[in-house]
């Protein structure tokens, strides 16, 4: 490895070492690593600053506070896309309901509901009836299968930044009923925007991309012999569908379907126009 080149030093980076006999997984996505690294190194001529600031950036978003106790490296690789593109990889030649990403505001003590209750309080809110049912590939129905659903209301917060709303408003656990089916009462929910005050966000700025997610909700599933689901289903026509600051948006879309007459209202005991949506999940076998 002497008189090391610009032309030399990638693979001798890469041949320095065991060629993956301990790990040969981990070497692959190492050799990958440096490979690409250094080819945007030679790319972009690369200049001392210019490293320095880079080695400053992964340190402060490494660094854990108190608002971010896992620091942020999670929300980086949202804000890269690469979150997405590993559950897009995932997800290929699956019959399954596309799975999505969990987002830092799960919690798992959600209150547990009943079929047809409504998750949350919110006067402002659109009322939103939702239903459907839980299938395998094959579209048989899953019974009993859990079903936890986690939301912002119509001002795009969630509960736990929101000192106005009770604890667990706009989530829930449900059960199937014997035909695979759920349905539960909600608002259309808001998009909102992304904490952006740490290194992450500055970035973000400088490079002119905005903060925002479309309006969504978040899903898990689970049922005995079949492999657990997270998604996120989304609100058609609602702003940013087409350029959400996670690169989430496939197509778990929801179509609302407005209901606006008297016999309608009538019928839900609805004082003003609400809005109805079907969503069936689909699951895999384990
Ligand atoms: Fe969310």
């Amino acid at each position: 490895m002497k008189a090391i080149t610009i032309d030399t030093i990638t693979q001798a980076v890469i041949n320095h070492g065991d060629g993956g006999k301990t790990h040969p997984r981990l070497y692959e996505i190492y050799t990958s690593l440096v490979k690409h690294l250094h080819a945007v190194v030679r790319e972009v001529n690369l200049t001392q600053p210019e490293l320095q600031e880079g080695r400053d950036f992964i340190n402060r978003v490494s660094r854990h506070t108190q608002l971010i106790p896992d620091g942020e490296i999670h929300a980086l690789t949202d804000l890269l896309g690469i979150s997405e593109l590993v559950l897009l990889l995932q997800d290929i030649n699956s019959h399954a309901t596309e799975s999505n990403l969990e987002g830092p505001l799960y919690v798992s003590d959600a209150p547990e509901r009943q079929m047809g209750d409504r998750i949350g309080i919110d006067q402002d809110g659109e009322t939103l009836f939702l239903s459907g049912r839980v299938l395998d590939v094959n579209g048989k129905a899953i019974a009993n299968a859990l079903i936890e659903v986690w939301q912002p209301n119509s001002k795009g917060l969630y509960d736990i930044f929101d000192p106005s709303q009770p604890v667990g408003n706009f989530r829930g656990q449900f059960r199937t009923d014997q035909g695979g089916n759920y349905r539960f009462e909600t608002v259309v929910p808001s998009g909102y925007d992304v904490p952006a005050d740490g290194p992450c966000g500055e970035v973000l700025r400088l490079l002119g991309r905005h903060t925002w997610r479309a309006a969504h909700i978040h899903f898990k599933l689970s049922a005995t012999g079949y492999m657990p689901l997270t998604t996120q289903i989304f609100i058609e026509g609602a702003p940013q569908l087409d350029s959400d600051t996670t690169f989430a948006v496939r197509s778990n879309i929801l179509k609302l379907q407005k209901h606006k007459s008297l016999p309608e209202l009538e019928a839900q005991d609805q004082s003003k126009p609400f809005y109805s949506a079907q969503f069936d999940f689909v699951l895999k076998h384990e």
